[in-house]
């Protein structure tokens, strides 16, 4: 709940008018304060703040109003601050509207300057290691108040009483004492006081919270919790009697047709259980087609699809003790923790065979691909091995860069950038009546060559070992310029040993199939596959209903080929460019020789990459270049 109320806050507070400046302050001052505070404390990862850089735009963590004259946000979570929290400093970006310092290590004291900028409206300073008191000068403009998971003692101050914006407040796990303050607070959604050394009566105006708000507080007593000693117990214990004897009688005047009621009842309720579980059985059966489920499962699928906003469910198998191992590889510059990405609004973009891939926009905004893995069987020690490879080898244009991961026993993560939402396959089969323009040939060959680029990378950039595994269209991400990024690679083989879904075989080489080990030579395979649908149009993949799609691509190209139809195969969108036919029968012998049977006539990456180079590179030209070793195209196309 606390996460909506927060997000329909932070959503808000973008249309609210901004304070007029103050005292002449103004960007160059609010950033020298923060290159005050930067250098006050030693910092684990390097936060990006320089001198000579916009403090708007190039800064990390800060974000500034629309006239670009103030800083009205500073989000620095998990960043590894670690030491005082500095005062006097902070207190100077007097237009600062929310701060968010949360799972650092800050220790000392909450300064009072930070706490009474006029103009906060959030302040987030969880899971510190923060102490003393808290400040009695709180701003009266303040919505929402996280210090939780730190070490504050002393009351909870009064001035709480006073401020009628606050819609949530969290202080659990501090050593707060002393009495709960009677909030009159119209506006509070959200209440944690749990896990203090809090003691006295919980206030009436506080009894709407649920028993959760006031765990672990020895000396807290009444409602919602155990009644306070020497009190009389609230009325539901003096009532009974009469209750009781009415209740009675209408029981013995009616028992019967209660009893039948309740019979008839609950064979209705078995009745509806057993057809929903027919349902759903029905619609996990279908949710095993890939394309189906990326095209049409958008918005909140996650939660069975209700319709309201709840957590992802990636976040289920999350221990709450482990919620901030979240691994970054270095060199990343994100700005959030597990606990960010439990909390923010995730999509479903598609699943497939080794689980489901969710868009996550998070809180400040950042987007990032989470991909929930099924199935793993690889141990810690493996997982994280493979990790660190996939990492290294994402250092290369062509592919999607793996930024975090997380595993658990019950639940393992990955973190990607979000490129954009386009795949391969989405725009060769995407909705043609959607006004979408088809692929012309030139970015045709450029994302074939983008993408046998970088698979070659892949294959020789680990010690020569490093396999795919899953080359597919759905795989291959396209960037707003139409080049190639290659995704979900190397994880075949964490994964237990897959059975091919039908529909999914399209991909695969023919020993793949049967020893089911995928090796370099069997992504050759499923490359030359993407390589034919480029050329046909048609997807490789079984789809009743749909009449673009061939179950065993490379089997129908060489019947077509055999028949000597060889330009009937190509789509019909590239038949409308007659010129580019050479080019596309020196594409097709490409891809008929990497779908080879055996996989010892297949090519290695790195050919295929130089052979399309050359297609490049005569197609550039004014002259079509016929080398010698052109042979007849017939000859080529192998028929086996
Ligand atoms: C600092 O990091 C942010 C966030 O990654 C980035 O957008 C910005 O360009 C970086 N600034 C500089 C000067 O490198
Ligand atoms: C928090 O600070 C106390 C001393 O103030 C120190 O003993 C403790 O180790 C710190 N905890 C963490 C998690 O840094
Ligand atoms: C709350 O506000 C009232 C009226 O503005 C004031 O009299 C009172 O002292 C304030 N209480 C605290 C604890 O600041
Ligand atoms: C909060 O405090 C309770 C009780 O001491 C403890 O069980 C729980 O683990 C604490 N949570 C965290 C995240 O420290
Ligand atoms: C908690 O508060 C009680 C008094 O309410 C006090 O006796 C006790 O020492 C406190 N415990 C801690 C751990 O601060
Ligand atoms: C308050 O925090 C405690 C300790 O982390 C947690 O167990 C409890 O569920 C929280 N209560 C609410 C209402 O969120």
């Amino acid at each position: 709940m606390q996460h909506l109320l927060l997000i329909a806050f932070l959503s808000a507070s973008l249309f609210l008018p901004y304070p007029p400046c103050v005292r002449g302050a103004d960007l160059n001052s609010d950033k020298q304060a923060l290159l005050a505070f930067a250098s006050s404390l030693p910092r684990a990862r390097k936060i990006n703040w320089t001198l000579t850089t916009q403090v708007c735009t190039s800064w990390v963590g800060v974000t500034c109003t629309p006239d670009g004259k103030r800083v009205r946000m500073l989000r620095l979570p998990a960043v590894g601050l670690f030491g005082p929290m500095p005062s006097n400093i902070l207190g100077k970006l007097d237009a600062l509207e929310v701060l968010s310092l949360r799972s650092n290590r800050l220790t000392v004291s909450l300064p009072p300057d930070v706490a009474s900028i006029p103009s906060l409206h959030s302040l987030y300073l969880q899971r510190n290691n923060l102490s003393g008191i808290i400040p009695t000068s709180l701003s009266s403009n303040l919505a929402y108040l996280d210090l939780s998971y730190n070490s504050f003692v002393g009351e909870i101050p009064l001035k709480v009483q006073n401020m009628t914006e606050l819609t949530g407040l969290s202080l659990q796990n501090n050593s707060l004492s002393g009495p709960i303050p009677d909030l009159h607070l119209p506006k509070l959604r959200y209440l944690n006081l749990s896990y203090n050394n809090l003691s006295g009566p919980i206030p009436a105006s506080l009894q709407k919270f649920p028993a959760s708000s006031f765990l672990g507080n020895a000396f807290v007593c009444g409602f919602p919790l155990e009644p306070c000693p020497g009190t009389t117990p609230s009325p539901s214990p003096n009532a009974p009697p009469s209750q009781e004897s009415n209740l009675e009688k209408f029981w013995r005047k009616h028992h019967k047709i209660i009893i039948i009621a309740i019979l008839a009842g609950g064979a209705a309720i078995l009745l509806i259980l057993i057809i929903i579980l027919v349902i759903c059985i029905c619609k996990r059966k279908r949710d095993g087609e890939p394309r189906a489920a990326s095209s049409s499962s958008k918005g909140k699928g996650v939660a069975g699809g209700r319709g309201e906003k709840s957590k992802p469910e990636y976040s289920s198998g999350v221990q709450e003790a482990e919620r901030n191992k979240l691994v970054f590889f270095e060199g990343c510059s994100y700005n959030f923790d597990l606990e960010d990405l439990l909390r923010a609004s995730a999509e479903v973009l598609g699943k497939g065979s080794y689980g489901t891939t969710y868009k996550a926009v998070l809180e400040d905004g950042t987007t990032v691909v989470v991909k929930r893995l099924k199935e793993v069987v690889a141990g810690k020690k493996e997982f994280e091995q493979q990790m660190e490879i996939i990492d290294r080898l994402g250092q290369h244009q062509g592919v999607v860069p793996l930024r975090a991961f997380y595993y658990s026993k019950d639940e393992k993560l990955l973190v990607y950038d979000y490129v954009t939402p386009g795949s391969l396959s989405a725009a060769l089969h995407g909705n043609k009546s959607a006004g979408r323009a088809p692929l012309d040939w030139e970015t045709r060959v450029k994302i074939s060559l983008g993408a046998a680029r970088a698979i070659a990378h892949l294959h020789t950039g680990a010690g020569g070992k490093f396999i795919h595994g899953n080359i597919k269209s759905n795989n291959i991400i396209l960037s707003r310029e139409l080049n190639a990024c290659v995704s979900d690679f190397g994880l075949a083989q964490l994964m237990a040993t897959p059975h091919f879904h039908p529909r999914l075989v399209g991909y695969r080489a023919p020993e793949v199939l049967e020893a089911k080990k995928p090796t370099q030579k069997s992504d050759v395979y499923s490359f030359g596959v993407l390589l034919l649908e480029m050329l046909t149009g048609k997807a490789p993949l079984r789809s009743p209903g749909r009449d673009d799609s061939i179950e065993h691509l490379p089997r129908w190209v060489q019947s077509v080929v055999r028949e000597e139809w060889t330009s009937e195969v190509f789509d019909v969108d590239l038949q409308r460019h007659p010129n580019t036919e050479d080019e596309m029968v020196q594409l097709l012998q490409v891809a008929m020789a990497c779908v080879a049977v055996h996989p010892d006539q297949r090519p290695r990456m790195e050919q295929v990459v130089r052979r399309i180079e050359e297609i490049r590179s005569s197609g550039s030209g004014t002259t079509t270049r016929t080398s010698p070793e052109d042979k007849p195209r017939e000859e080529h196309i192998q028929i086996t």
